[in-house]
């Protein structure tokens, strides 16, 4: 299991969010190398190309490390589909500037056409698929045969597909995805995450038969 110790914290509130494309010679942007450096390498005899960010709670980091692993990815020349399956509090529209009008939900509900709903970014080939209109039923979004149809259909266009979502003991769409993805990078914030609560979200890894990559300890005050 890889562990990456993310340090984060002397950069400024402007620049953090997506610090491996505004400053991807930082020492920050190296440590995100790290990342998928060491998700690679556990990765070794197997191809893990649906990767799902989660945590045990809201404000560790999910969405701040899966948007800056997706940026180092492109910009190392993989072709990246980042998708925001947080549809309770989405942000990533937020972090990449993007209109959230169509997105994910709509794709999934049929009103609403892929290809018009990607957003294509300026970072390498890196495309975001927005959350789209906030459903009253996020869960059975997620529980659905469109949605791992949709993974199935994505992964024949895109090298990657990195996946955000709600914290893990919060609701149960964590754990659908976890289980819809070859692999899963665990977030926990240092010194804010309490242990029972991380070990509760390994507990819902495992009972959702989650490969489990590694763990990123994301430090920030
Ligand atoms: N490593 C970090 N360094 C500095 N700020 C961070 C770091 N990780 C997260 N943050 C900040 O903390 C807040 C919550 O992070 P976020 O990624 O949105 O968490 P989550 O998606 O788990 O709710 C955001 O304001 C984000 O910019
Ligand atoms: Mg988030």
């Amino acid at each position: 299991m890889a562990l990456v110790q993310n340090l984060f914290n002397s950069v400024s509130k402007r620049k953090k969010s997506l610090i491996s494309y505004m400053n991807p010679n930082s020492v920050i942007a190296d440590q995100y190398r790290t990342i998928i450096t060491n998700l690679q390498f556990s990765s070794i005899d197997k191809s893990f190309r649906s990767l799902l960010f989660t945590s045990p709670g809201y404000g560790e980091g999910k969405t701040t490390t899966v948007a800056n692993v997706a940026v180092s990815l492109a910009l190392q020349g993989d072709k990246v589909l980042l998708v925001d399956g947080d549809l309770r509090k989405p942000s990533l529209h937020e972090l990449f500037k993007l209109d959230n009008d169509k997105g994910l939900t709509n794709v999934l509900i049929g009103n609403a056409v892929l290809k018009e709903t990607i957003h294509h970014t300026e970072i390498g080939r890196l495309d975001v698929l927005s959350s789209g209109s906030i459903p009253h039923n996020p869960s059975e979004l997620i529980a659905s045969q469109a949605m791992r149809d949709l993974i199935t259909a994505l992964l024949k266009q895109y090298d990657y597909l990195l996946i955000d979502c709600p914290p893990l003991l919060d609701a149960v769409d964590g754990k659908i995805l976890a289980n819809e993805c070859d692999g899963v990078v665990l977030i926990v914030q240092n010194g804010k995450t309490h242990k029972e609560k991380a070990a509760e979200a390994n507990r819902i890894l495992t009972s959702a038969r989650a490969t489990l990559l590694g763990i990123v300890l994301n430090e920030f005050k």
